[in-house]
């Protein structure tokens, strides 16, 4: 029988599944306070739903099957076209805007690699109805408030996909071409998209790809000019990103015009996170006004973000837990005693462990002195049968203890 793991999976242990943990518990937190409800979505979705507006890249990492009951299904590679079939099917007559948050795992046939993997966490958030711009805004600030909270200092790329559109429509780019283009750009590899453009866009293209990627008044006054559909996505973009200043004027904004997302629901503004110390992206969203319509429920503009758990946990250091006591039986006879010492310390703040032993008190004391315990519990049968030794580790003292009396001894 083979033992190894299968080529992209991994077993999450140690530091790494504490950090992983934490983090899950400050969002839902977080999230909870600020008014997200908690949805469970399941990793097998019709592939339907799936192909419907992933885009080519997502559609070549699938792990796409028939089930047993000859349906075509696929591992869920993200979860907002799940949460936007939540929302039609059960949501799409509450009172907007409907906030909802949800974690679970994602499979994409990726290349494995630090940080990428082919199993692997999204938490995310989707707010349906609100077309407003503070709803961009403040999904984004729930983003750096996410990693704020387990101490990873962000700086954001905010960018408004429906520019791109624009001018590769202005060169009949459309379908699938549309998308194919973004997704070089997403990738950095303009030339490929260069061939396809006419002359404007090959002019407003290579300045995109020069210095004044973030000038946005300039960008407004090229379109006011030249591209008038890109206009309006602009002028949002502007407000936008005056909001999220206002709501996070400590973090480092970075404005590209020509930045471009692989997934091919976003019609309009579209963000990432970043820490410094990695280079991959910690999370991504945008708004995507049309797919609810397009999986057959009514007009409803939406937007969101899922961050990768396993990414951001790769930068997260595991709290450490004061270690308090260490628990060991000396004699078969006393296995029992040990017991109920351990009933009486345990749940108490700090860590108390059991070792079931027996074992001798010599033995006990260098395990709890390498396990950088301050207290080892000694249950033996010298003393009477509700008492037991508690050491001291530091003080190198020991006294006898009522059990009923240890856990305010500790
Ligand atoms: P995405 O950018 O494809 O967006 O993924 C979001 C995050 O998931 C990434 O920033 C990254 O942290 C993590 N991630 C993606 N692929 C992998 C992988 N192979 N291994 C580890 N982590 C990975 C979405 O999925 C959209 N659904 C986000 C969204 C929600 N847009 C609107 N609402």
């Amino acid at each position: 029988m083979k033992l190894e793991l299968v080529r992209g999976m991994r077993d999450i242990v140690g530091d790494e599944a504490v950090a992983q943990r934490v983090f899950k518990e400050r969002a839902a937190s977080l999230l909870d306070s600020a008014g997200y409800q908690e949805v469970i979505l399941p990793s097998i979705e019709y592939y339907d739903l799936i192909a419907a507006k992933a885009g080519q890249e997502l559609l070549d990492s699938l792990y796409e099957f028939m089930d047993r009951g000859g349906r075509k299904v696929a591992l869920t590679p993200e979860l907002t076209a799940s949460a936007t079939r939540l929302y039609v099917t059960r949501f799409r007559d509450a009172p907007k805007p409907v906030k909802l948050w949800y974690v679970g795992p994602c499979f994409r046939y990726d290349e494995p690699q630090r940080g990428r993997y082919r199993q692997f966490t999204q938490l995310g958030v989707e707010v349906f109805g609100s077309s407003s711009p503070l709803a961009d805004a403040e999904v984004v600030f729930i983003a750096a408030s996410l990693l704020k909270s387990i101490g990873i200092d962000t700086w954001l790329k905010v960018g408004n996909i429906s520019f791109l559109r624009a001018l590769l429509q202005d060169s009949g780019l459309e379908g699938s071409g549309m998308l194919s283009a973004i997704r070089s750009l997403d990738h950095g590899r303009y030339e490929e998209v260069e061939g396809s453009l006419n002359a404007r866009g090959k002019k407003i293209m290579e300045e995109l790809m020069g210095s004044r990627k973030g000038d946005l008044d300039y960008w407004e006054g090229i379109a006011e000019s030249e591209l008038p559909s890109a206009v309006h996505g602009l002028r949002r973009l502007k407000k936008v990103v005056e909001l999220i200043r206002a709501m996070l004027p400590a973090v480092e904004i970075n404005v590209d015009v020509s930045f471009a997302r692989g997934l091919a629901y976003y019609t309009d503004f579209i963000f990432e996170a970043y820490s410094h110390s990695m280079g991959e992206a910690l999370l991504g969203g945008g708004r995507y006004d049309n797919l609810v319509e397009e999986l057959g429920g009514p007009p409803t503009p939406a937007v969101g973000f899922a961050t990768g758990v396993d990414r951001v946990a790769l930068l997260v250091k595991a709290p450490e837990v004061e270690k308090v006591a260490l628990v060991v039986p000396l004699d078969e006879d006393s296995l029992g005693k040990a017991g109920k010492a351990f009933s009486a310390v345990s749940g108490r703040p700090g860590r108390h462990e059991m070792v079931p032993g027996p074992m001798s008190a010599r033995d006990a004391i260098e395990r709890a002195l390498k396990g950088s315990f301050h207290y080892v519990v000694l249950a033996g049968n010298r003393e009477g049968p509700e008492e037991v030794v508690l050491r001291d580790l530091s003080s190198r003292t020991q006294k006898t203890v009522k059990l009923k009396e240890l856990a305010q001894a500790l």
